[in-house]
């Protein structure tokens, strides 16, 4: 993995999570926590994005497609010179990905796959011909994994889950901004996944973060934290 060389990514966290903090529904039932509207929204920050990430549990559970769904802002892109939607980034120890998965089949955008160093290998043998796999370090980190996006052009990073993922980029101080979804619903299976896993955040009752935007979104609400000084707002 390549060194730091620029600034990392400006890093947006976006989760929707039920009531009661779970992300879903800790079945193979699919929970859907957004609404039309806010899938759109979500939809805007994607194509404002250079890359996207999600753990490898999440493209095994999920098997989310991540590209950005209208064409209108895809056709921006281009006009742009990107790719119409942002590059998409996982990170595994296992390597246990399914290369027919749709985050590696849909899209022309590159995909990249973070992947702990005992398992490159297997992982660049099954992923090879559809993802480039990055040999992460004996653990991957997060500040490193950033920092070597930046060096890839990255400037712009989403991350969409799931808790794991979340837990890691909070803890180490790389979120710019949170934005957070609450759905009208409870999970109430405390085996389901939750937001965020145990840590020490930056963020407690003597550090309180900046909440800078309340928005209804239909029945969900949209709470946009300022985690940084680099926050930015529109
Ligand atoms: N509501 C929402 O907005 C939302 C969004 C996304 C996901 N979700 C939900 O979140 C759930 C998954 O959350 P989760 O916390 O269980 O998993 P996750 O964060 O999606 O993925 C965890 C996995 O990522 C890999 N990983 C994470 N950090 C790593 C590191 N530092 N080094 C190497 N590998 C690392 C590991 O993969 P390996 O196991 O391959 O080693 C780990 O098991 C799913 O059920 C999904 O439905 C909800």
């Amino acid at each position: 993995m390549a060194s730091a060389g620029r600034q990392r990514p400006y890093t947006l966290l976006s989760c929707g999570m039920s009531i009661d903090g779970y992300l879903s529904s800790g079945t193979t039932t699919r929970l859907l926590l957004s609404n039309d509207a806010d899938f759109d929204r979500v939809d805007a920050v994607r194509a404002s994005c250079d890359a996207i990430l999600v753990g490898a549990t999440t493209v095994r559970n999920d098997n989310p497609r991540l590209v950005v769904r209208s064409q209108q802002r895809r056709d921006e892109r281009t006009a742009r010179g990107l790719a119409p939607s942002p590059m998409k980034v996982t990170v595994t120890g296992r390597a246990e990905l399914d290369a027919r998965a749709d985050f590696f089949t849909a899209g022309e955008a590159e995909k990249l796959v973070y992947c702990a160093r005992p398992r490159v290998d297997d992982a660049r043998a099954r992923l090879g011909p559809v993802a480039t796999v990055v040999d992460g370090g004996h653990t991957v980190e997060m500040h490193r994994l950033s920092n070597d996006l930046a060096d890839r052009g990255v400037e712009r990073l989403m991350v969409e889950g799931g808790g794991t993922v979340h837990t890691q980029f909070l803890t180490a101080d790389l979120v710019d901004e949170l934005q957070l979804v609450v759905a009208p619903v409870f999970v109430g299976d405390s085996q389901a996944p939750r937001f965020v896993r145990d840590g020490h955040f930056p963020w407690n009752p003597a550090r309180r973060a900046t909440l800078a935007e309340v928005r209804q979104i239909g029945d969900v609400v949209l709470l946009r934290y300022a985690l940084s000084s680099r926050f930015e707002d529109d």
